[in-house]
Order: C-alpha cells, then structure tokens, then sequence
C-alpha cells in the first residue's frame, strides 16, 4: 500500500512540475485569470471576513438603513462591483425603484455573478507599471468606460487636517503626488470620496468642531497624522489598521496605549 502511495506521489510530482513549465512561457496576467490560484496570500486575506471589499450583493444591496435612505440605482455597483456595471443594479436585487415591498424588504437575485472589488479592479494584469496598481472602470460615480485609469491620472491625493488644540483645519497635499504611498492613497479615494464627510450635525469633542461624522471619506484626520498614506496605516489585503505600538514609523509618538480615533469624521 504504501509503495502505491509513493508511486501516486510521484506521478503527482512528476504532473505538477509539467503544470509549472506550461505556466512559464505563457504569461498568467490576463483578464479573469485564476489570479488566486497563484497569489494564494493575497486571495486569503481578500477572501477573509475583515476584508469588506469581497461582501457580497445580498450585504450591500439588502441593507434595509442604507436604502431606505439613498434609492438604489446603477451607480452603486461602480464602487461595490464594477466589473458588473453593464448588468445594472437591477440584475442583483428586487425591488430597485422603491423603499422595499414589502416596505424595507429587499431580495438579492443573481448572487453568482457579482464579483465585488475583485483583483482586477485594484490590478490591471496587462499593465507594465510597479504592481498593476489601476482602477477599472470609474474615478468615484463618474463617468464609466470599459478601462482603467493609472493613479499618475488620478486627481492629487490631499488631507483635511485638524488641530485638535486649535481647531484651525487645513488642506494637506502630498508634495510627492509619484511616490507610492500617494499612488495607492489615490487608488483607494477612487472609492473612498475624500470630499464625502456626509452631512449630519458637526460634533464638538473639547470645544473643538470635528465637523461632520460620517460619509465615505477618511481623509479627514488630526495634525499628528498628516503625511501618512492610507497603506501607512491599513495593512495590505485585509485592509486593517496596523499595531500603531509595533510599527516603525508610529513608535516615535505611541509608546503606549491610548484610547481615540483617526479619521475625525469619524470620531463617534
Ligand atoms: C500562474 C500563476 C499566476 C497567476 C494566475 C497570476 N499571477 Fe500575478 N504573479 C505571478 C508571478 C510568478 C509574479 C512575479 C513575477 C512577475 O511579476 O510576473 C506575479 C506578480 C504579480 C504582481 C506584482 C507585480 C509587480 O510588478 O511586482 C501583481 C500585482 C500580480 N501578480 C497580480 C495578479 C493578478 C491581479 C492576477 C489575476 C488577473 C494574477 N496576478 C495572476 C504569478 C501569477
Ligand atoms: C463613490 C463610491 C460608492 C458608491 C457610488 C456607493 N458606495 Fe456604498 N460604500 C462605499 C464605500 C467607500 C463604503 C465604505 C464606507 C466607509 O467609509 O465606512 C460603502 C459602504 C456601503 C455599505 C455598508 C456600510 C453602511 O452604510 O452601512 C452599504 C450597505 C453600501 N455602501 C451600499 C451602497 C448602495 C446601495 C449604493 C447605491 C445606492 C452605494 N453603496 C453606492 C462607496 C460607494
Ligand atoms: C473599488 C472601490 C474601492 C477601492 C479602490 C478601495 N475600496 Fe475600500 N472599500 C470599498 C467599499 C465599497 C467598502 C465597504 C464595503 C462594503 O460595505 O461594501 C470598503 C471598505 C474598506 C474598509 C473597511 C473594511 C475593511 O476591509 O477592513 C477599509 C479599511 C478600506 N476599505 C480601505 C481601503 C484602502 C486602504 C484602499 C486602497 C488600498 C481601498 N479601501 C480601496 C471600496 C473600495
Ligand atoms: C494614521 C493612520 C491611518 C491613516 C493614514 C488612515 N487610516 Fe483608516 N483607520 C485607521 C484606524 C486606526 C482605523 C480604526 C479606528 C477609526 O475608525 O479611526 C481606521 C478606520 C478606517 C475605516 C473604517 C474601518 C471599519 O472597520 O469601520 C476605513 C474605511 C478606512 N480607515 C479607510 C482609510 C483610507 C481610505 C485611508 C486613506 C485615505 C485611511 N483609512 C488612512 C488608521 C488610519
Ligand atoms: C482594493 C484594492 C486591491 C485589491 C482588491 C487587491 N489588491 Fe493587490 N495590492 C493592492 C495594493 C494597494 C498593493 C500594494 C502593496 C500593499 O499595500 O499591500 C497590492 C499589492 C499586490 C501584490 C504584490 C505584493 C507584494 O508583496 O509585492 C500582489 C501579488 C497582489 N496585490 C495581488 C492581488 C490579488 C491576487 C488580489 C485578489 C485576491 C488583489 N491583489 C486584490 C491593492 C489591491
Ligand atoms: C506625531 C506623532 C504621531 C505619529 C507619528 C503617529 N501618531 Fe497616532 N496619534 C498621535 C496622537 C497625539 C493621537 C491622539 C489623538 C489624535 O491626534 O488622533 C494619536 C492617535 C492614534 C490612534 C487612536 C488612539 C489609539 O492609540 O488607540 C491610532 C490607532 C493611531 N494614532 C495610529 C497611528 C499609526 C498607525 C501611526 C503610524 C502610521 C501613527 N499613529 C503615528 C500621534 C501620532
């Protein structure tokens, strides 16, 4: 038996090494390649529950808050699934041109052919540029085109700086709009509206006004924190926040824990 066992194992071997030298001449960055298959790190992080950019359509278009306050329309697979823009938002749920029916009840269709914020909507796989970094499809709810836009034609990536003794706020752009960092901060307002701090009632927190809580931003932050980049702060894939305590450049400030938020505009 165990002969037989060594014997598969070997043929298995023997198949998989052929499988590496097919993949060797035949460049795997295509559109719809398995890219998981080889970039298995990336995919588990992708694919894990922390990571909000793979929810599905029943969690984004069924949420009864979300769209009884805003009616749903094409424009939220752009940021939520774009790759499935032509299908239209109608092809996911039911009903599409009301509150519910019954009121506050939704029903997700098609749950298969969403995608969410796959790969390829971060990564151009024909691109030549370091890490494929582009955005497919739109800047934000603009104008959609089957294609993708290189952060080097992304609008500059900037900040909304608060002193939180002061109260004085201030427009912080990056002075280095080429730098890595910035590229990916720029990715990631394509989605993430750094102008879009919502509208409800400022918050006074020490007698400072934070202005608004909510929206899609997180450009909004305090002075110590002006010149970080998103990624500075959320770790690849999962897109969680770093342990400010073990990375290197937070340890000059934070030696200990503290209690508090980042992004101003959302304080609460
Ligand atoms: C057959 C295996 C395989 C598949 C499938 C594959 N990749 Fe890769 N990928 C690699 C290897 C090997 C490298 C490193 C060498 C290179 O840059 O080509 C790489 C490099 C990368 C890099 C870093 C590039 C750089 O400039 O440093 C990114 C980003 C990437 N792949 C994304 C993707 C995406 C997105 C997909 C799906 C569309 C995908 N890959 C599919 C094997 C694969
Ligand atoms: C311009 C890009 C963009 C568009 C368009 C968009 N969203 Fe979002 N949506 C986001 C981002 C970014 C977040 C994460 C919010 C945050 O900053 O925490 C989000 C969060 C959500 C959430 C979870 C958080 C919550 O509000 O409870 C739901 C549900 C959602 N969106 C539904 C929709 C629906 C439905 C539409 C269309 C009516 C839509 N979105 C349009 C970018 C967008
Ligand atoms: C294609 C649009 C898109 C891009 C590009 C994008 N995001 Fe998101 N992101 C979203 C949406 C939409 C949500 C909310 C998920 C939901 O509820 O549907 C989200 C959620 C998040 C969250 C909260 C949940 C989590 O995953 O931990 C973080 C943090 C985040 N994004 C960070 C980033 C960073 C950092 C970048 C740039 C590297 C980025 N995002 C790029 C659309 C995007
Ligand atoms: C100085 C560090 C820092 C920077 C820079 C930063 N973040 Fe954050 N972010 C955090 C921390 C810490 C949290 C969790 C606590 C909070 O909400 O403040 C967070 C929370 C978030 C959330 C909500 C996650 C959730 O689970 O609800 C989103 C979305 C997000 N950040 C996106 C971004 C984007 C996009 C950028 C770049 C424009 C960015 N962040 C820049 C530290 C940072
Ligand atoms: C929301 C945008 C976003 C999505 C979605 C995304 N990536 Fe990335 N990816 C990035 C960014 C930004 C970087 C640059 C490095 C970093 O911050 O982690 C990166 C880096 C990479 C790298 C290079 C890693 C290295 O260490 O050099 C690979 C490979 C990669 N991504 C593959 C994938 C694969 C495979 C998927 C799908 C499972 C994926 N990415 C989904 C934004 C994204
Ligand atoms: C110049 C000093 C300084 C640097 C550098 C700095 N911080 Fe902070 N950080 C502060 C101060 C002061 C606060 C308290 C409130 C505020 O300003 O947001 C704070 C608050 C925080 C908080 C919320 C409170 C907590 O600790 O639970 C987090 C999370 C955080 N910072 C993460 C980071 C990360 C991650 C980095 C590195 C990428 C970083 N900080 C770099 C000064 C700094």
């Amino acid at each position: 038996m165990k002969k037989v066992l060594i014997g598969l194992a070997v043929i298995a071997l023997i198949a998989s090494c052929k499988k590496t030298s097919t993949t060797e001449t035949t460049n795997p960055h295509v559109a719809n390649a398995a890219c998981g298959n080889c970039h298995t790190t990336e995919q588990s992080q992708w694919a894990n529950p922390l990571d909000l950019h793979a929810l599905s359509a029943k969690d984004v278009l069924t949420n009864a808050d979300h769209n009884t306050a805003e009616l749903l329309n094409d424009d939220c697979l752009k940021c939520h699934s774009i790759f499935q823009y032509q299908l239209g938002v109608a092809h996911f749920v039911s009903p599409v041109n009301q509150i519910g029916s019954p009121a506050g009840t939704w029903t997700a269709l098609n749950g298969g052919d969403w995608q969410a914020t796959k790969c390829e909507v971060c990564h151009n796989p024909a691109s030549t540029d370091s890490l494929r970094l582009a955005k497919y499809g739109s800047m934000l709810d603009g104008q959609w085109t089957a294609a993708y836009i290189k952060p080097s034609s992304m609008p500059a990536a900037y900040q909304k700086i608060i002193d939180l003794s002061t109260g004085d706020t201030s427009t912080y752009i990056y002075p280095n709009q080429a730098s890595l960092r910035v590229q990916i901060t720029k990715l990631c307002n394509s989605c993430h509206d750094p102008a879009d701090q919502g509208s409800d009632t400022a918050v006074i927190v020490g007698g400072i006004s934070l202005g608004s809580q909510g929206g899609d931003s997180r450009a909004y932050v305090a002075s110590n924190h002006q010149g970080f980049g998103c990624t500075d702060c959320h770790a690849g894939h999962t897109f969680m926040p770093v342990d400010p305590l073990t990375t290197i450049a937070c340890k000059n400030c934070h030696t200990g824990p503290k209690t508090g938020k980042v992004h101003t505009n959302h304080w609460q």
